[in-house]
């Protein structure tokens, strides 16, 4: 299973229309099964910034999809409707579901709206009911199926020293999230791609292989921050029976194109990699580009 996973689009001033058409072109060559969205659709949460986002969305690969909203989908400066309405226009241009349930012959995704617009002005929350509606839809899930959660905000900082405020309670859901068999979380907010893995922030005891996070950078903006300052870059994520295999992209200004920068692959269901198979099941161009013209770097993530 390929998912194209997209994050922090930014419809709005922020919004790069070069770095958009170029991701439009791109979409079809990694050839997803799912697409994710992962908030911050909008810069302002505007009604003309929601509908050029859905416009935008709707000519990305025609697959199943999973959107969620960020921060920025709800209003900043309009305070009563921050306090009394603050989805109205992503439930009318987006959709009217803010935590969603997509299943796939591979995998279930749980989509979470992390965003707080009563408690928090840009850091995000989980409420106790989300975590039920989590156990709910994990536990119909049939054997063999990869559990995904999706969600804006981040459950652990990225460990480049940036600060960033984590989501109070993060433990509390990740905790869950391992009870419940969890393989990937994955998310934006941060505006630079961070791949990697909760046990290098929550470890313990029964914690055999941690859950993959991929939170993605700023796809189509120019809002990018840290390593991937004025930066854009989205991941492709492969799903293999046997690994989680993620493909870091960035846009290349010079050609004017994404390109896949780096290869982050991890064991699935806490095997080893040298046991596992390493190939993706699903050979993409994208991996078949890294592997022909040698250009990207390849990065292997040991921890499984
Ligand atoms: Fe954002
Ligand atoms: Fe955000």
């Amino acid at each position: 299973m390929k998912i194209l996973h997209i994050s922090d689009v930014h419809f709005g001033p922020p919004y790069l229309p070069n770095v958009g058409s170029a991701l439009l072109r791109t979409a079809p060559s990694i050839d997803p099964d799912v697409v994710v969205v992962s908030g911050d659709l909008t810069q302002r949460a505007k009604p003309e910034q929601f509908q050029q986002a859905a416009e935008f969305i709707n000519q990305l690969p025609d697959v199943p999809r999973i959107v969620i909203p960020g921060n920025h989908d709800v209003p900043l400066y309009r305070i009563v409707e921050r306090l009394t309405d603050p989805h109205r226009y992503y439930r009318q241009y987006i959709s009217n579901e803010l935590n969603t349930v997509l299943q796939t012959p591979d995998a279930l995704f749980v989509g979470l709206d992390s965003t707080a617009p009563r408690s928090a002005i840009s850091n995000g929350r989980i409420h106790p009911s989300q975590l039920d509606f989590c156990r709910d839809a994990f536990d119909r899930v049939p054997d063999g199926l990869a559990k995904i959660v999706v969600a804006h905000h981040h459950f652990a900082p990225a460990p480049d020293y940036l600060h960033d405020q984590t989501m109070p309670k993060a433990k509390r859901a990740i905790n869950l999230f391992v009870e419940l068999g969890v393989e990937l979380i994955m998310g934006g907010h941060l505006h630079r791609a961070f791949i990697g893995n909760t046990l290098d922030f929550y470890p313990g005891a029964g914690r055999a292989h941690g859950i993959v996070i991929v939170q993605c950078g700023t796809t189509t903006s120019r809002r990018g921050r840290g390593r991937e300052k004025e930066k854009n870059s989205f991941n492709e994520i492969d799903v293999t029976d046997q690994t989680i295999i993620v493909t870091h992209h960035i846009f290349d200004d010079q050609t004017g194109q994404f390109a896949p920068l780096s290869r982050h692959e991890f064991a699935r269901g806490g095997r080893r990699l040298e046991t596992a198979s390493i190939r993706p099941s699903h050979h993409s161009r994208a991996t078949e580009a890294v592997e022909s013209n040698q250009r990207p770097q390849t990065l292997r993530s040991t921890r499984a």
